[in-house]
């Protein structure tokens, strides 16, 4: 299949794989190994030392493993990609690798609990300066970024209350000054937007999510510049963090993506309806979703995302204690953390994924203690919208003596 064709879905189905060269396999082999044989004891020197091509190691590299690079590094438009053991192990793996003792790394104010934690608790333990900001303005980046400044890192949507981040204006001004950007996409996903083509350097995913799609393993992705992918696999994954993806893994999430751009669009039209039904409600009191017009960065969505992703932040007018009622009282929607599966979703990231944030924390970082996050699944609309309605307040609750 010729590497030139343009259909998203293809891709995801097609990039990089010959059949013929494989027997005739319809399904990718998986290469479950760990070590391969040298032809000759000066064969492997030269590959040791970079001057012959092949693989020799699974922790530098696997054929399994390689197909999945390619294939993300063509849906996200990047030179080349890196398939790593888990979404931490992409970000940490990356970060280890650009930055260095009194280096200033710049974050948007709301991060994944463990991004947020790995970088107060670990980066800064080694002279690295954070220096979180409200990235949702891009002109607070102009205000405080110097030389210094060696990485702009965001997410966009962000984990757990959607704020959006506008790429293009943020990778402008960083390139002004000579910094990396970035980007975790595994909100997003390459299906609704593709952060390299606005100007981003470096794009990470927790693969966990909507690229596995089913809730079965656990694995993260980087694409870029050929250059810096490969620095961060032969320094920030080989000898850093060893956050190596086993090909069984690389394999699962291989199948996931083949139908990526068929569950993103079932996931974002059901989310569409249930925040649209939640917003409606009278006992919540806000939506955080970007395809609603009252949501503030509604027309940055609109630019910068094909459609608006299948998960959605709210909170209930009675706050958290509403939140764990009505999260109690769900029957088919589980109470779990992860997202991006066919199962619909729900938690409470204040005591769960983002409780690595003290609440002082929480609060300068707009994640408030009532916020439910929901990822909406790809079970029938309906199940899912009885199923909340059930579990919301009624509307003529009587308070009983
Ligand atoms: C936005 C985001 N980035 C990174 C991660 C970390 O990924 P993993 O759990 O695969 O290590 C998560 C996990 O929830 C996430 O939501």
């Amino acid at each position: 299949m010729s590497d030139a064709i343009q259909d998203f879905s293809t891709r995801a189905i097609h990039f990089g794989y010959d059949p013929q060269a494989n027997q005739g396999a319809l399904a990718p082999p998986l290469h479950m190994t760990s070590t391969f044989l040298f032809e000759t004891a000066e064969a492997g020197g030269e590959m040791f030392a970079g001057e012959r091509a092949g693989h020799f190691y699974t922790r530098i590299s696997n054929p399994t493993n390689d197909l999945l690079e390619q294939r993300i590094a063509s849906l996200e438009g990047a030179e080349a990609g890196l398939a790593l053991a888990s979404g931490m192990g992409a970000i940490s793996s990356t970060l280890w690798t650009l930055l260095s003792p009194g280096d200033e790394l710049i974050v948007d104010k709301t991060l994944y609990g463990c991004t947020f934690s790995f970088m107060q608790h670990g980066l800064q333990k080694f002279g690295i300066k954070i220096t979180p900001i409200d990235l949702t303005e891009a002109t607070n980046l102009e205000s405080v970024i110097s030389d210094r400044c060696k990485v702009v890192y965001f997410e966009t949507p962000a984990n757990p209350n959607m704020r959006l981040v506008d790429i293009a204006a943020v990778s402008a001004i960083a390139k002004r000054h000579a910094a990396t950007v970035v980007v975790d996409n595994t909100y997003a996903t390459p299906y609704l937007t593709r952060p390299i083509a606005f100007g981003a350097d470096i794009v990470l995913h927790s693969a966990t999510k909507y690229l596995g799609g089913h809730g079965d393993l656990v694995a993260g992705l980087v694409v870029g510049r050929a250059d810096m992918v490969q620095e961060i696999r032969l320094f920030g994954m080989k000898d850093m963090t060893g956050a190596v993806i086993s090909p069984f893994n690389a394999m699962l999430v291989l199948r996931g993506i083949k139908t990526l751009a068929l569950r993103m669009e079932r996931h974002c039209q059901s989310a569409l309806h249930v925040a649209q039904a939640l917003e409606a409600h009278h006992s919540v009191e806000k939506v955080y979703f970007p395809g609603l017009e009252s949501f503030e960065q509604h027309d940055l969505a609109r630019r910068q995302m094909s459609d608006f992703g299948g998960m959605i932040a709210f909170e209930l007018s009675g706050g958290l204690d509403a939140g764990r009622t009505m999260m109690n009282r769900l029957n088919m929607i589980g109470r779990a953390v992860s997202l991006g599966d066919a199962e619909t979703l729900i938690q409470h990231p204040a005591s769960m994924t983002h409780s690595t944030y003290t609440p002082e924390e929480r609060a300068e970082h707009g994640i408030s203690d009532g916020l439910i996050r929901l990822s909406v699944g790809l079970e029938g609309l309906g199940d899912i919208l009885a199923d909340l309605e059930n579990a919301l307040p009624p509307r003529h609750a009587v308070a009983v003596e």
